[in-house]
Order: C-alpha cells, then sequence, then structure tokens
C-alpha cells in the first residue's frame, strides 16, 4: 500500500507526541546545572547556579546515610533525595530514596505521577507488588540483591515480610517523582471527598469511612 504525503505526515506527528507523552523529564542542556533553590522555580525545575562556584559536595547527596524514622504508624520511613533537597539532580532526570521498614512495615499503596522507579533491596524481604491499569496484580516476595522496576504511574507498595528489619534504595527517573498514596488522596485530602463519593466508591457506609479517615488526621 502507498503511503501518501499527509500520510507519512500523520505518522511522523503521532510518532512525536506519543513519545512526548511516555517521555520523563525533558534532557538537559548543559553538562550540569545544580539547581538555585532561592529562585522561583520555572515551569521545568530551577535556574542553575554560577558554574564557577560549583564544587564536588554539589554533586554528593548524604541525606540517605542514616535510615529513616520507622516510629509511625506505617512502620516504615521513607527519605527522599529529590532535586529539592539535592539540587545537584536539577534537569538530570534522577532522584533516589531510601526506604526503611520494621517488622511487618509498609509503604502503602502509591503512585508516582512522574517517574518509573528501581528498588532494590538491600536488606531483609519485601511482598512487593504492582497493579497495572488493568487491575493485574504483579507480586512477589523479593529478597536481598533483587530489583524490581515499576512503570511510571502504576499502584505499587512493599511490605516487610521478614523477621528482621528491611532496607530498599529506590531510584526514579525524575528530579521531582511526586508520591500520591491511595488511602491518604482519598480518605484524607483537604478538604475532605465528600461521604457521599467514598460511599458510591467504596461501597462503606459512614461508619467505616469515618474510621478509614481517622487514620489520616
Ligand atoms: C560567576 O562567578 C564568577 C566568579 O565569581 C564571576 O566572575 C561571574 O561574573 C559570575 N557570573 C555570573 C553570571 O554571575
Ligand atoms: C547520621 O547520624 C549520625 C549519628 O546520629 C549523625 O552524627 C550524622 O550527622 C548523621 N548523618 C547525616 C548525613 O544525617
Ligand atoms: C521519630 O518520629 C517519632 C514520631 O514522630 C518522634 O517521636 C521521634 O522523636 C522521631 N525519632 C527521631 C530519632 O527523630
Ligand atoms: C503512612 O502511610 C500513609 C499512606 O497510607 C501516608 O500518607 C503517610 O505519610 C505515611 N506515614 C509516614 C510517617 O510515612
Amino acid at each position: 500500500m502507498a503511503v501518501s504525503k499527509s500520510q507519512a505526515l500523520g505518522i511522523a506527528l503521532l510518532a512525536f507526541f506519543v513519545t512526548v507523552a511516555v517521555s520523563s523529564d525533558p534532557d538537559p542542556l548543559q553538562d550540569f546545572c545544580i539547581g538555585d533553590l532561592t529562585a522561583v522555580p520555572g515551569v521545568n525545575g530551577f535556574p542553575c547556579t554560577n558554574s564557577s562556584t560549583v564544587t564536588v559536595d554539589d554533586f554528593i547527596y548524604s541525606g540517605i546515610v542514616n535510615s529513616s524514622n520507622t516510629t509511625n504508624i506505617n512502620r516504615s520511613g521513607a527519605i527522599f533525595g529529590t532535586v529539592l533537597r539535592f539540587p545537584g539532580l536539577n534537569t538530570l532526570g534522577l532522584s533516589i530514596a531510601r526506604l526503611d521498614f520494621l517488622p511487618e512495615g509498609i509503604i502503602p499503596p502509591h503512585t508516582h505521577p512522574r517517574a518509573s522507579e528501581m528498588v532494590y533491596v538491600e536488606e531483609g524481604s519485601v511482598y512487593a507488588a504492582i497493579v497495572t491499569a488493568d487491575n493485574r496484580l504483579f507480586a512477589r516476595v523479593m529478597n536481598r540483591g533483587e530489583v524490581m522496576v515499576i512503570p511510571r504511574g502504576l499502584i505499587h507498595w512493599q511490605m516487610n515480610v521478614g523477621t528482621g528489619n528491611a532496607k530498599i534504595i529506590a531510584t526514579l527517573n525524575s528530579q521531582l517523582p511526586g508520591i500520591q498514596f491511595i488511602a491518604r488522596s482519598m480518605f484524607g485530602s483537604r478538604p475532605e471527598v465528600p461521604d457521599e463519593v467514598l460511599e458510591k466508591t467504596f461501597f462503606l457506609d459512614e461508619a467505616a469511612i469515618n474510621q478509614v479517615r481517622s487514620n489520616f488526621v
């Protein structure tokens, strides 16, 4: 079948927009651009600091040396190294996080709207899961040294199923991936999602809704 000029243009445009739609952070336009966090961020990150004042410490992040605080209802903690704490990430489309778990601790179901993620189990055993847009659950126990990739935007979680603590290092392909917890978004938003919506969505009565909400005050 012959492809006309206008069909070829259509295919090229489609390919362009599909690529744009599935890409993550845009490519940098310089070798580095240490974010000037005192400046007002533009649509795509921070302006660069003066490159002649850059030092090696702009490329090193010490924020995940220590464990995060796990004394909370989830029995887990997370420390993020996004551009907001590690300005050297500015324009590079990367960030890092450290997740710590007490026994039975969980990072509850959440999504990262702007990044795919790789989680590396450095210590312990975690039940790691992804639920896709067509509602398939992909889940199993991961042990030390294993890595899972979590495609951008999908719901996922990790739960410590070992007898000791667990530790995960996560890298994400955005300097500011965002994190949205499913339960908190629906039951802990401000202002509140109306009862009627929660009743019709989760088939819960008012007492059950208030019980769930009470965990997110
Ligand atoms: C950057 O810093 C250098 C050295 O301090 C200085 O000479 C230069 O004017 C600065 N550039 C800008 C754009 O501020
Ligand atoms: C890690 O913890 C030690 C001991 O509490 C503290 O001295 C050090 O400053 C911490 N390091 C970082 C990077 O937070
Ligand atoms: C951890 O968080 C708990 C609850 O917010 C707090 O009471 C405790 O002081 C924190 N521990 C450390 C070491 O910061
Ligand atoms: C615990 O999990 C909820 C989501 O269910 C989240 O909103 C909250 O920030 C977590 N708490 C801590 C201290 O990590």
